[in-house]
This record gives C-alpha cells, sequence and structure tokens, in this order.
C-alpha cells in the first residue's frame, strides 16, 4: 500500500523553500505554517540563511522564537518580501476565507503589506465557492456584537459567536471577539459581501482574504506539492 503523506507538512516545507536570503518574511498561522516555520529553522541553521520574521500572532511568536528565527516588527520594516500563510478555503481565483484560529486580523495587516503571499493548504482547502466548508470568521468589538449580529443577518448569514471549551466568548489576541458566520448556500459575492461588513460599525475586520494572495502551495496525500500562482 502506498505511504500516506501529511498535506500540510508537504505544503509547509515546500513554502519555506521559497524564502531567498536576505529578506523580510512574514510568518502566517497554524498548523500548516507550523511545518515552514520548522524547516526556515532548520534552513536558518544548516545554510545561514539570513531573515527576518513578522509573526501574525501570539502564538507564531512563541513558536518562532522557540525555534530561533530572528523577528522584527511592524515599527522596524515598511514592507515584507514574501509572506507564508495558511487558509481555511481558497477558490481559484487564490480568494480566501481564513481566521480559523482567531489571527484574521494581523494576518490580514501583514498581508496588505507583502510583496508576495503565498498561501499552504492540503488539497481540502480548495473550493468552487467560499463559504460552503466553512464559516466565515467576522472578529467584533465586545461592545457591538449584538449590533454586528443583527447586521450579519440582515447580509444573510448565521452568526455564532466563537466560544472556549469553558464557555466563555474567545478573545482574539487583540482583545475582540470572534462571530463565525455560516452562508446556508455559500458566498456570492465574496467583495460585495466584504465591503458592507466592513461598513458596520463595530466589525474590526472579515476573514475574507481578497486579492491578497498570488501563490497557492497545495500539499497531497500521496506526497505531491503543486505550486500554483495566479494568472494575470
Ligand atoms: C489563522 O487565524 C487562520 O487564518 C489560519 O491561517 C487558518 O485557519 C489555517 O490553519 P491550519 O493551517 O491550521 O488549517
Amino acid at each position: 500500500m502506498a505511504e500516506e503523506h501529511n498535506p500540510k507538512q508537504i505544503a509547509g516545507f515546500a513554502a519555506a523553500d521559497l524564502i531567498e536570503d536576505g529578506t523580510v518574511v512574514g510568518l502566517g498561522t497554524g498548523s500548516t505554517v507550523w511545518f515552514t516555520l520548522v524547516r526556515l529553522a532548520e534552513r536558518i541553521a544548516q545554510e545561514g540563511l539570513r531573515v527576518q520574521g513578522v509573526p501574525t500572532s501570539e502564538d507564531t511568536h512563541a513558536k518562532a522564537t522557540e525555534l530561533g528565527i530572528p523577528l522584527t516588527t511592524l515599527e522596524e520594516v515598511e514592507s515584507i518580501d514574501l509572506t507564508i500563510d495558511g487558509a481555511d478555503e481558497i477558490d481559484g481565483s487564490f480568494r480566501m476565507i481564513k481566521g480559523g484560529g482567531g489571527a484574521l486580523l494581523r494576518e490580514k495587516v501583514v498581508a496588505s503589506i507583502s510583496r508576495r503571499e503565498a498561501i499552504v493548504v492540503g488539497p481540502t482547502k480548495v473550493v468552487e465557492r467560499l463559504g460552503t466548508t466553512f464559516k466565515l470568521p467576522v472578529e467584533v468589538v465586545p461592545f457591538a456584537r449584538a449590533v454586528v449580529t443583527r447586521a450579519a443577518v440582515a447580509l444573510g448569514a448565521e452568526p455564532h459567536l466563537r466560544t472556549t471549551p469553558e464557555g466563555a466568548p474567545y478573545r482574539t489576541d487583540n482583545g475582540n471577539e470572534i462571530l463565525d458566520c455560516h452562508f446556508p448556500e455559500g458566498i456570492e459575492d465574496p467583495e460585495a459581501l466584504e465591503l458592507a461588513l466592513d461598513a458596520v460599525p463595530g466589525v474590526v475586520e472579515s476573514g475574507l482574504f481578497l486579492g491578497l494572495a498570488q501563490v497557492c502551495v497545495i500539499g497531497h496525500p500521496d506526497g505531491r506539492c503543486e505550486i500554483r500562482e495566479l494568472e494575470g
């Protein structure tokens, strides 16, 4: 029987090999990016690769520090050469839903100043239509939760407050809450939805990432790795 590979490991390791010497690298969040961090730390130790990483969450900050990856801050750098991040869903135009791990705000800030963003996923994250396999996370200021909930319903969503295993409202690294928004038919027009959500007072950021990624690295269980570049 053929050996089963971990698609996250295949994609995460392959993306780390895209990192060039002397660059500033955005370090995404999640279990797939974990493999990128491990491989990047290996390259730093073995090849003497010189990089400065910008972490997108407290979790990634802690992991990168533990692995000995040099870090910098947005005070120190104005732009990022390459960011490697995960996704919860990605479509054929590299539009994404992100924020399953709660790091969407910092991930979007880092993506916005990145010259290139490579997304690392397994094949199950690749979808025809966003919102069909994953709820859209929306980060909200706690005071505005009820207001944003009603606005999300008016936009066709079924919003659910994200909670901890103990049942308390989940808090992001920025002290905000997350509404996970289910769209029964998926998201028909991601661009229009993003604009509508951004216009609601109390919404900090939505997990719709549109026009931010240029590369998609897909790991497969049979060990293959596909690197797709956005056309046009
Ligand atoms: C973090 O908030 C998310 O955007 C992650 O990048 C996304 O959830 C992917 O995570 P995994 O690689 O763990 O599936």
